[in-house]
């Protein structure tokens, strides 16, 4: 094992896409941002320095954070933020992880140009649980907006409307060359590649608001890692991935003649009304040898174009039974190496109602949701309010009063039918109100889709923990009867997993890291309107099971 170090100057950077020229917030001027390489078991430290106006943190998504949780980023959560010309090394090791996991931003929507790999080699005696690929290639899914991505939340956020939609979804970092008017060759990726060979695509969904679907126009694809864990592998033509997902696939190249190409492209999953990107990106599969920039036109590419599952809403019924089907192939390896540790008996249950609400107008505004009220989101009915402080600080000090309450409920108040009718009042209350769990506590979660308004699917985040989704359903979920269904022998390992539209998910996992821990929507729009909460791991009495001291650099607010 060794460190690793990296500088990440947070600067302006301008750019052309969807012809548009504009500066957006980078690191080290690149977009998508530099990958992060490490192996299993190294230490990383990335030195952040902040030369742009706006306060900056960086989250390190997916990565355990084993007693670390100074490191973890989401700002006013472990840490205040990084400001105008300060630095802060994020230190860390990485532990029992090794595949493809995503750093971005956490702070405002500034993770809409702020993000890049991190890729987890694993270590170095040991080799992948499948065939060496012959080559390796991230492959970043994006959203690009012609506007700042910050004016868009700040409007959302006061108004309580819903967002503008961005302007085109992106494949590391262009739109491609097909449905959108405006791009050209220089506005696509190529991923080149040679006949008969396998290659490993490590899919990460970098999107701000969007669930995707990913295809390769006549390749079949063999899922094998999600989420830096080993899945069971299995075969589709199509992957969904949700913004905080990665997917690691084989793509196995035909033995075919020189110059052929293929269309990749992915495209935005809605289950229904609400707003709807429509846009679809696209990027080339070149076979050698190189087109020449001519030849590369929609015209001699469509042929070769994927058939993406339809999104429109007069499909929604095809397109969620496709993609609770997917998500049930998802397997962990559960073997003897890399065995799925995941509590068989629970100390404590949660059942955490996630959706939209409403929270009263602002005096003198006009705001779009029901009734002229704004959009506001929640669990139980709490709509999670970020304090001006950091929670992990407030927390190691022994300081809660007037930055957090520990009074998060486990069942939401008032209990309803979730996918009956919605009851009149979807007011939500605000609050920074988080879970205490004692240290190494067995947990289980019943999260439950409302539905209440727009019917979304919720990619819910889960920092510092992988966690072990046991059953998933639609409807409401039944606490007499489903427990029983629930797969308590291969369930799949994730950082981020999606509460289906009108359905629930279940999952566990042992509190056996100390500190403060962010759990939300990765639908930037959601997790801005409050649907976020925070849990508290207590110390354990052994030194080994104690979160450590804050590191000297640690920005205050
Ligand atoms: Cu990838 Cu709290 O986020």
């Amino acid at each position: 094992c060794r460190t690793r170090h990296y500088t990440f100057n947070i600067k302006n950077h301008t750019i052309t896409r969807l012809c548009h020229t504009k500066s957006i917030v980078s690191v080290n001027g690149k977009f998508p941002g530099p990958p992060l390489v490490a192996r299993e078991g190294d230490r990383v430290i990335i030195k952040v320095v902040n030369h742009v106006s706006s306060n900056v943190t960086i989250h390190w998504h997916g990565v355990r954070q084993l007693r670390s949780g100074w490191a973890d980023g989401p700002a006013y959560v472990t840490q205040c933020p990084i400001q105008t010309g300060q630095t802060y090394a994020y230190n860390f090791t990485i532990t029992g992880q090794r595949g493809t996991l995503l750093w971005h931003a956490h702070i405002s929507w500034l993770r809409s140009t702020l993000h890049g790999p991190i890729i987890i080699l694993p270590r170095r005696n040991e080799s992948y649980p499948f065939d060496k690929p012959y080559k390796e290639i991230p492959i970043i899914l994006g959203e690009w907006f012609n506007v700042d991505p910050e004016d868009v939340i700040n409007q959302a956020l006061q108004l309580g409307n819903g967002p503008n939609v961005s302007d085109a979804f992106t494949i590391n970092g262009f739109p491609g060359p097909l449905y959108n008017s405006c791009s050209s060759s220089n506005d696509t990726f190529k991923l080149k590649v040679i006949p008969g060979k396998t290659y490993l695509l490590r899919i990460i969904n970098a999107a701000l608001n969007d669930e995707l679907f990913f295809s390769i126009a006549n390749h079949t694809l063999t899922v094998v890692e999600a989420d830096a864990a080993y899945v069971k592998p299995f075969q589709t033509n199509i992957l969904l991935i949700a913004p905080g997902q990665t997917t690691n696939v084989l793509l196995q190249t035909k033995p075919i003649p020189p110059n052929a190409t293929f269309l990749i492209a992915a495209s935005s999953y809605f289950t229904g009304q609400g707003t709807v990107d429509n846009t679809t990106t696209s990027a080339i599969l070149q076979y050698h040898k190189p087109l020449t920039h001519s030849n590369v036109s929609p015209h001699n590419l469509t042929l070769s174009r994927p058939s993406l599952p339809p999104v429109n809403a007069t499909k929604f019924v095809n397109v969620t039974q496709f993609v609770a089907n997917f998500t049930a192939k998802f397997r962990s390896l559960a073997n003897s190496k890399f065995p799925a540790n995941f509590p068989k008996t629970v100390d404590r249950k949660f059942f955490f109602t996630v959706g939209l609400g409403t929270n009263p107008c602002p005096k003198n505004t006009t705001c779009q949701g029901p009734n002229g009220q704004k959009f506001s989101a929640s669990v139980n009915n709490i709509s999670f309010v970020l304090p001006s402080t950091a929670i992990l600080q407030a927390y190691y000090f022994g300081q809660p009063k007037g930055v957090y309450t520990t009074d998060f409920p486990a069942n939401p108040h008032p209990s309803f039918n979730y996918t009956g009718t919605p009851p009149n009042n979807t007011m939500v209350s605000n609050g920074t109100r988080a879970v205490v769990l004692a240290f190494n506590t067995s947990v289980e979660v019943v999260l439950q889709d409302t539905s209440i308004l727009g019917a979304e699917s919720h990619p819910l985040h889960l920092h510092g923990f992988n966690f072990f989704v046991v059953g998933q359903g639609f409807g409401n979920f039944d606490p007499n009867k489903d427990p029983a269904k629930f797969n308590l022998v291969d369930p799949v390992e994730r950082n981020t997993a999606a509460v289906p539209s009108g359905g629930w998910i279940a999952f566990r996992f042992f509190a056996d890291n100390p500190g403060v821990w962010f759990m939300h929507c990765h639908l930037d729009i959601h997790t801005s309107w409050g649907l976020r909460m925070a849990w508290i791991v207590l110390d354990g009495p052994q030194p080994n099971q104690k979160l450590p001291p804050p590191p000297s650099d640690l920005p205050k607010c």
